[in-house]
């Protein structure tokens, strides 16, 4: 309650401060409703309402099998990747392989036996969404030549799952919320444009550009974050941080207008693409952490957001709850008979701003609120000293959808609050844990990781030894799934695992259980120092693009030039487990692509020291840059549907 109050006056004063405070927020909700977005389902904007329940009460089931909706939506989506993938495997020229023949053979009936594929994005804020984005594009044939020699664009419609988190989640979850549009149409638009996302030249903190479609100054995106937020919290529901964070980057990421208040994760469910399984199933990670806890450890809970479902995995929680229903008090798994049935908790910036919450200090940081009085500063400041530092990065959830249940294995089973916290607080920064799962039975991840690992933001290695860990060497928390050795990160710098891609667990067989081959996609400077810190704030449109066009040659190693054969290897990466499962030989262009890019297990434990990679091409210069470079991919697209 302290912290409420303090944020309001501190927003309020903020908006006194600032002169006009005249034109109305509604008519950007009315302008955001002519666009084409999405499902904004929620009742009542961002307040969570009751609303009379479906003839089943919602309850939380076990989580010994995958949801019945999950189940259904796969068989769709199995079946829709098998064109796509038999076309981009054609593409990969995987030289002395009959694709057709595979496909005959094998998938014409039965799309199980066929691959099954898992993109995951790591965190990292801008950073990651960044060159997350890139790699996006890459493999996305809705990208504008990337169909053609050297490139992969396919695999996302060949891919079953696409989990985010923290700066990924952003990415994944800006895409599905806006009908699962491609990179390239996010970067098309101009500021002039009606919804235009991802103008980062606009910090978070002050909001829109007021022009064009835009409605909101800085005084008015704040009072209608505050009366967003003040909203809810007077329907009776905790508050904290995090719904002022989610709020925020709902201006960026889901509705430049009005920050798209009723848009509900669960929503992403009922949008057609999505449900006639014409893209992945996207999936975000958070980490549970009880109040007052300020150490998030590996044994931590690891919780994901489906479209349809909030839940864990683990042994711990072992459940999911209807993400749709989320709000309502639960109680041993039953909704009891005298609780309404609430719906629009579910926010999707809010799950978004769940899994990054440990961005909530962005909006602590006085030194990026730019014109501020000093007496608000003052007030700020004041509210800082307030709030304890272990307060700071929690998202509310309350009331605990598994209140009282797994009472035996669940931590948080007595407690009627759930505090969830950004998902790579426990170091597992690329959400693995999701597509880890036996029951999801994924054949290979393709792990962008975009971590700021060492001194100067490269990734190490750290998320993959971080879940190897807690798979391998926590018998509790393995619970059934394997996952393949990795090395520890000395190794991982010395022998350049952290500067190309490199494959994991190539031996199917030589693990404690089925488990995926991991494509592991480190960050890396070709064209652009994409190592810019976590905690910046804004970039012009040409950093942004650069960034976004180093993510794409990140993962296509430019295109196929620096190897050629490339996108061979990642066509046998993806058909690895499912030639092995089926009998097939491996072709020779596979083995040398092994050879060349699986783990060999050997290891290098010295101290690597500084950590200073040299770019790959020519840098793009940004300085003195008239405008942002056009993206080879961003002018017009070979494939409309996905
Ligand atoms: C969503 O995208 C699909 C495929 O591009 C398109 O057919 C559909 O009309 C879009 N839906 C909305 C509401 O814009
Ligand atoms: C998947 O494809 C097979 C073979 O074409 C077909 O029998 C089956 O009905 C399809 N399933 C769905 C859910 O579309
Ligand atoms: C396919 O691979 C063969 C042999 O590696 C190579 O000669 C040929 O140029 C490649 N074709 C394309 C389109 O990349
Ligand atoms: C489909 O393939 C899977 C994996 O190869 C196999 O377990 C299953 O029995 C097959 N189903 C049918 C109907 O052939
Ligand atoms: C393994 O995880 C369980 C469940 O969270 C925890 O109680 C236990 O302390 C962990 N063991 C180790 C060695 O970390
Ligand atoms: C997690 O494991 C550590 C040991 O690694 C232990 O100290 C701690 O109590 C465990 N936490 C929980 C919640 O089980
Ligand atoms: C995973 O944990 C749940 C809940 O504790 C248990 O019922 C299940 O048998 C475990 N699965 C495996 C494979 O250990
Ligand atoms: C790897 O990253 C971790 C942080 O994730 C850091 O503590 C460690 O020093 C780094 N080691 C190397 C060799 O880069
Ligand atoms: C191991 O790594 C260190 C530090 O990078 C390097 O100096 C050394 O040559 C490496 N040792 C071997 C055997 O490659
Ligand atoms: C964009 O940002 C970069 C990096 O801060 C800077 O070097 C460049 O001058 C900026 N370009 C414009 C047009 O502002
Ligand atoms: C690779 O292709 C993409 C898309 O056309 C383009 O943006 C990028 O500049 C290319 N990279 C290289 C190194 O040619
Ligand atoms: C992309 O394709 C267009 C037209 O098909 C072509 O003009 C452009 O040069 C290509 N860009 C790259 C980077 O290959």
């Amino acid at each position: 309650m302290k912290l409420q109050h303090s944020l309001s006056s501190v927003a309020l004063l903020l908006a006194a401060a600032q002169e006009d405070l005249a034109s109305s927020p509604d008519a950007a909700l009315e302008l955001a409703a002519l666009l084409r977005r999405a499902a904004p389902v929620a009742p009542d904007g961002y307040t969570p309402a009751s609303v009379s329940c479906p003839s089943t009460r919602p309850s939380i089931r076990s989580a010994l099998e995958l949801s019945a909706e999950e189940r259904a939506w796969l068989e769709t989506r199995r079946n829709n990747t098998i064109d796509p993938m038999r076309e981009f495997l054609t593409r990969m020229n995987i030289t002395d392989f009959d694709v057709g023949g595979f496909f005959d053979d094998v998938g014409t009936d039965n799309a199980t036996a066929l691959p099954n594929v898992g993109i995951a994005v790591s965190g990292g804020g801008y950073r990651a969404l960044m060159n997350g984005a890139g790699a996006l594009a890459a493999f996305d044939a809705r990208s504008g030549n990337s169909t053609g020699g050297g490139q992969l664009g396919g695999l996302l419609q060949s891919a079953t799952y696409l989990s985010g988190l923290s700066g990924g989640g952003w990415l994944v979850g800006s895409m599905y919320v806006n009908n699962f549009t491609s990179v390239a149409d996010i970067l098309n638009t101009t500021p002039e444009q009606s919804g235009s996302l991802w103008q980062f030249q606009n910090s978070i903190f002050k909001g829109p550009d007021k022009g064009g479609f835009q409605v909101l100054d800085t005084a008015e995106y704040y009072t209608t974050i505050q009366r967003q937020v003040d909203g809810k919290a007077t329907a009776g529901f905790n508050t904290s941080l995090t719904d002022y964070w989610g709020r925020a980057l709902s201006f960026q990421l889901v509705n430049a207008s009005a920050g798209g208040p009723a848009y509900t994760w669960s929503s992403i469910a009922d949008d057609a693409d999505f449900s006639d399984g014409n893209a992945p199933m996207p999936i975000l990670v958070a980490d549970g952490r009880a109040p007052g806890e300020t150490l998030v450890s590996l044994n931590a809970t690891v919780y994901e957001f489906t479209p349809w479902e909030l839940g864990s995995f683990d042994p711990t929680v072992f459940g999911f709850a209807p993400l749709k229903y989320t709000g309502s008090a639960f109680e041993g798994g039953e909704l009891p008979s005298s609780a309404d049935c609430i719906e629009g908790f579910d926010n999707a910036a809010f799950v978004m701003g769940t899994s990054s919450s440990l961005f909530n200090t962005f909006i602590l940081n006085l030194d990026q609120l730019g014109n501020v009085p000093q007496a608000l500063r003052n007030v700020v400041e004041n509210v800082l000293n307030d709030l304890g530092d272990d307060s700071n990065d929690i998202a509310d959830w309350t009331p605990n959808p598994f209140f009282h249940f797994n009472n035996e294995s669940n931590p948080n089973a007595e407690s009627e609050r759930l505090t969830l916290v950004d998902g790579g607080e426990d170091l597992q920064n690329i959400p693995l844990h999701p597509l880890i799962q036996p029951v999801r039975a994924v054949d290979v991840i393709f792990a962008v990781d975009s971590s700021a690992d060492t001194e100067f933001n490269w990734p190490n290695g750290t998320a993959m030894v971080a879940s190897y860990e807690r798979s391998v060497l926590n018998r509790t928390m393995e619970n059934g799934t394997a996952f393949p050795a990795v090395p520890d990160v000395n190794t991982f710098v010395n022998l350049g695992l952290n500067a190309r891609p490199t494959f994991f667990g190539c031996d199917a067989n030589n693990q404690s259980g089925p488990h995926p081959l991991i494509v592991y996609i480190p960050n890396h400077p070709y064209v652009a120092a994409s190592n810019v810190s976590t905690f910046d704030p804004d970039y012009n449109h040409t950093q942004r693009n650069a960034i976004v066009e180093n993510g794409y040659d990140v993962v296509t190693l430019a295109n196929a030039t620096v190897d050629p054969d490339w996108p061979a290897c990642v066509g046998c990466a993806v058909l690895s487990r499912s030639l092995g499962r089926n009998g097939l030989d491996v072709p020779r262009v596979c083995s040398d692509c092994f050879d060349r890019y699986c783990w060999d297990g050997s290891t290098n434990d010295t101290d690597p020291g500084s950590f200073e990679p040299d770019f790959v091409l020519t840098e793009i210069q940004l300085a003195g840059a008239a405008s942002a470079r056009e993206l080879g991919f961003m002018t017009g697209s070979d494939v409309t549907t996905v």
